[in-house]
């Protein structure tokens, strides 16, 4: 009998239902976006986050529903992040699944954010193990190794600043809305790596990132161009900052694909529509280690949504792994 999950992600800014049958095909996966509301305040703000998850979440799951033409009793689980992320926001998804489970008597997941967005290369082709991921979003940068199905283990993080973070702040300065990382990237399409910003810790023994001197060197051009009353231009400084952020995570995933044993390199998380980090990456791989599998998801299945949280429950559900109505927010978990 085919499997069907009802998923729910609250974490971040978007709330999003899914249905999702046997870990791998989409039935419906809606996603409420409220970028518009926190535009203007140049970031998610926790509390705005939470309020709209309140106001959208039943919408949403009667929507699933209906969209997917599936009752209640045709569901084998229901399952929800549980972190990482804003604690406001991910308990209203947490709080709507436990009622939903409850009142239709199904079984409850709680499933880790970030195993859902390796998840989403599920949608892709079936994932072999062993296998390697390059986790990298607004709030994550991650490389994590994954032996077999269901097992993730950190072998490199950053230190400071995620990716898309540092995208955001750099973004601002440039007098981009949030979130910028997409609008970074078309422009630097357009230019040439003239500015030469540092790439830190590209050549040292670890798998970990550092974003914070990239963004520090690149506000302080700015700002000191601002005082001189000089002109930057624009498209140039896209494109040397993206080289920069590109340079370092190909070196380092590629070093980590030639020292472990992997038959595939999965990209997920919101940075991973990036189309200069898209390129770069299958190039190197074609001419290094043309026997790595590389997966990127979709775009629309980079970014947060529920669909990616159903695949992973459903790796979950196969191992037993089940919660229970005191399931609570881990706003910092890790795998
Ligand atoms: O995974 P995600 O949707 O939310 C988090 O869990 O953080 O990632 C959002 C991040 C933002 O920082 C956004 O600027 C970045 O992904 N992003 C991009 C691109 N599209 C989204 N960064 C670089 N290039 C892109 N094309
Ligand atoms: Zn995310």
């Amino acid at each position: 009998m085919d499997e069907l999950i009802l998923a729910i992600e609250s974490s971040c800014d978007e709330t999003s239902v899914a249905i999702v049958k046997n870990g791998s095909t989409i039935l419906t996966n809606i996603i409420a976006s409220q970028i518009k509301s926190h535009e203007r305040f140049g970031g998610v703000v926790p509390e705005v986050a939470s309020r709209h998850h309140v106001e959208q979440i039943g919408y949403c799951i009667q929507d699933a529903l209906e969209e997917a033409d599936v009752s209640p009793e045709e569901l084998a689980a229901v399952a929800v992040t549980k972190g990482p992320g804003l604690v406001g926001a991910l308990l209203i998804g947490i709080t709507a699944a436990k009622a939903f489970a409850w009142a239709n008597d199904l079984p409850l997941i709680g499933v880790n954010h970030m195993a859902g967005h390796i998840c989403a290369a599920r949608f892709v082709t079936e994932v072999t193990y062993p296998a390697m991921a390059l986790l990298v979003s607004g709030g994550h940068t991650e490389l994590v190794y994954l032996p077999a199905e269901g097992v993730y283990e950190i072998i490199g993080e950053t230190r400071d600043d995620a990716a898309g973070e540092a995208y955001d702040k750099v973004g601002r300065v440039l007098g981009l809305t949030y979130p910028s990382g997409k609008k970074i990237d078309e422009l630097a399409h357009k230019g040439k790596d003239t500015y030469h910003f540092p790439r830190a810790m590209l050549n040292d023994d670890t798998y970990d990132f550092s974003f914070s001197g990239l963004k520090s060197s690149f506000i302080n051009l700015v700002h000191n161009a601002q005082q001189r009353q000089e002109e930057l231009d624009q498209v140039n400084l896209a494109a040397s900052f993206q080289a920069s952020v590109v340079d370092v995570l190909v070196t380092k995933t590629i070093r980590a694909c030639q020292e472990f044993p992997v038959q595939q390199l999965i990209v997920a998380g919101g940075v991973a529509a990036n189309q200069g980090l898209r390129e770069r990456l299958a190039e190197t791989i074609k001419t290094t280690l043309p026997n790595v599998e590389l997966i990127f998801p979709p775009l629309k299945l980079c970014g947060d949504n529920a669909a990616m949280i159903g695949s992973a429950a459903s790796i979950e559900r196969k191992k037993g792994h089940f919660a229970d109505l005191a399931l609570n927010a881990e706003p910092s978990l890790a795998f």
